[in-house]
């Protein structure tokens, strides 16, 4: 998260291709193989992902007033330092070869459940893919809006089953020098890794992505697994997940131990506490607005306030930031 002067490029207007990608036709013979073509959901609420996981719209998770961001914008400005400091390099960066399938995720630490898992089955044993469109904002003040496929963590806590000790939730990412050129770099304190309390994973709104806009999650984007939790800035969305640890005490995050001043461990989008070198009152959208983005006021808990105030009742959230 460096500063840096946005580039023409990124922000191309006529690169958006939401009408066309956000309304993607159902692939009925894909559907039909699955055994799907009787099953009591509307077929053109279902979107067949190149991962082989059909995802359905959850209707509960899409206000109408959001406009999702195109799909090219969403996969190719990105923030994933094992590939570059660039918003441009992870793109080309993270699809050199470096192979997210098949993938192992270990759940581990202070649960009754503790397993290693194929990533392919973990979505499975989720009971599938259903999409959500959310906000995302950035610390660096900019913002998109992403239709995110995947499961609520909820349900992989449920699964592992937390001793009562267990508080947090560590999302450690993947560590590969050999094949990621990034990472034999000391940009960051690989690998890097974001933990939540436990009620916060546990808030319906914390979602473990596994696809964009109904197709399999590119690497640059953190395939094939990577958390999101839109009221929180876009740096705890840890990417390419290889451990969810459940502990007692807190992790210190990456961008933590990196800047304890600058970054902390909740991260809540909050427009009233600026950053030291960014104003959080207001977000640049990206995709929108012409050349440099149209600019809207940033919404406490990036607009999620009403789902989630209550998690923080009593905290001072200039303190906790
Ligand atoms: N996860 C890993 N493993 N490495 C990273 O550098 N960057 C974070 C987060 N997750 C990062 C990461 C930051 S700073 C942001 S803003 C988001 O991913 C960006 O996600 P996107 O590229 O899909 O928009």
């Amino acid at each position: 998260m460096l500063i840096r002067t946005p580039k023409a490029w990124e922000l191309p207007e006529s690169a958006a291709t939401p009408e066309s990608l956000y309304h993607l036709r159902p692939r009925r013979d894909f559907i039909k193989t699955l055994g799907l073509a009787g099953a009591a959901v509307a077929t053109r609420d279902l979107f067949a992902t190149t991962a082989g996981f059909p995802t359905r719209i959850n209707p509960d998770f899409r206000d109408p007033a959001l406009k999702p961001t195109a799909h090219e914008l969403i996969t190719s400005y990105n923030n994933f330092y094992e590939f570059g400091t660039d918003k441009a390099d992870p793109k080309p960066n993270a699809n050199k070869g470096w192979k997210t399938d098949p993938w192992t995720v270990e759940i581990a630490g202070l649960v009754n459940h503790p397993v290693k898992i194929d990533a392919n089955d973990l979505v499975t044993k989720m009971g599938g893919a259903e999409q959500r469109v959310y906000r995302f904002r950035c610390v660096e003040a900019w913002s998109m809006v992403i239709p995110w496929d995947g499961f609520p963590l909820s349900k992989l806590i449920t699964f592992a089953d937390p001793k009562p000790e267990a508080k947090y939730v560590t999302f450690v990412t993947f560590n590969d020098p050999k094949n990621v050129p990034g990472q034999r770099r000391g940009t960051l304190d690989w690998p890097y890794l974001e933990g939540l309390r436990l009620d916060e994973a546990n808030h319906e709104l914390a979602f473990m992505a596994t696809g964009i806009y109904g197709q399999a999650i590119p690497n640059q984007n953190g395939a094939p697994l990577r958390l999101v939790v839109p009221w929180k800035y876009g740096f705890k969305y840890g990417k390419s997940i290889v451990k969810i640890e459940f502990t007692a005490k807190p992790p210190v995050n990456t961008w933590q131990a990196m800047q304890a001043r600058e970054y902390g461990f909740y991260a809540n989008v909050n427009p009233n506490v600026d950053h030291p070198r960014w104003s959080q009152g207001s977000e640049r959208v990206i995709g929108a607005g012409g050349l440099l983005g149209g600019r809207q006021r940033t919404l406490m808990f990036n607009g999620y306030e009403k789902q989630v105030a209550a998690l923080y009742q009593g905290m001072d959230l200039a303190k906790y930031y």
